[in-house]
């Protein structure tokens, strides 16, 4: 369904970074060095799709097993065909083939993506209360 890029460059992070900007109240601030990060680890995976960004997983593989996944976003326009679930398989299968025992994410409990995270298969573990609460998802991997 999607490209894969194996190279990346300064247009490459700011378009990812303007997708994190664009999802106003979704997402605290996050460096350009920490996306560069994580395309250099390959702890981040895109949707490419007529020349751009439209679509990205970042995450981070524990050595206890455990996947945390940053941050996950789509462009506005092209939500709803697929490219969440498209991005959320890839990862899926990162984790399996590393042998990875559970993802784990966090989302702000205001949020329409928690319907997301259930239907996608994610439970949710537990409630971090504060001035917003955050709620965990996490999927058990066999
Ligand atoms: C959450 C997000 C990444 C989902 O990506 P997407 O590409 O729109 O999702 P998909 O099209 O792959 O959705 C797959 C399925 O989930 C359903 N779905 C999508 N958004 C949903 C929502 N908010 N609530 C419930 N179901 C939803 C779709 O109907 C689809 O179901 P189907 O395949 O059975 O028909 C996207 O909405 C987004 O970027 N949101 C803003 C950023 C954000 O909130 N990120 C998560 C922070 S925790």
């Amino acid at each position: 369904m999607g490209e894969e890029v194996r190279l990346f460059s300064d247009r490459l992070v700011d378009e990812i970074d303007s997708l994190i900007r664009s999802c106003r109240g979704v997402f605290g601030y996050i460096s350009k060095a920490a996306i560069c990060k994580s395309l250099g680890e390959q702890e981040l995976f895109l949707f490419y799709r007529d020349g751009h960004v439209a679509g990205f997983i970042r995450f981070h593989h524990r050595r206890d097993g455990q996947t945390t996944v940053y941050e996950i976003a789509v462009l506005e326009s092209y939500r709803g065909v697929g490219i969440g679930r498209w991005l959320l398989s890839k990862l899926l299968v990162d984790c399996e083939a590393r042998g990875q025992h559970k993802i784990v994410a966090k989302c702000p409990a205001d949020l329409p993506s928690n319907d997301w995270w259930r239907w996608m298969g994610f439970t949710c573990v537990g409630t971090i209360e504060g001035k917003r609460d955050i709620n965990i998802w996490e999927k058990k991997l066999t």
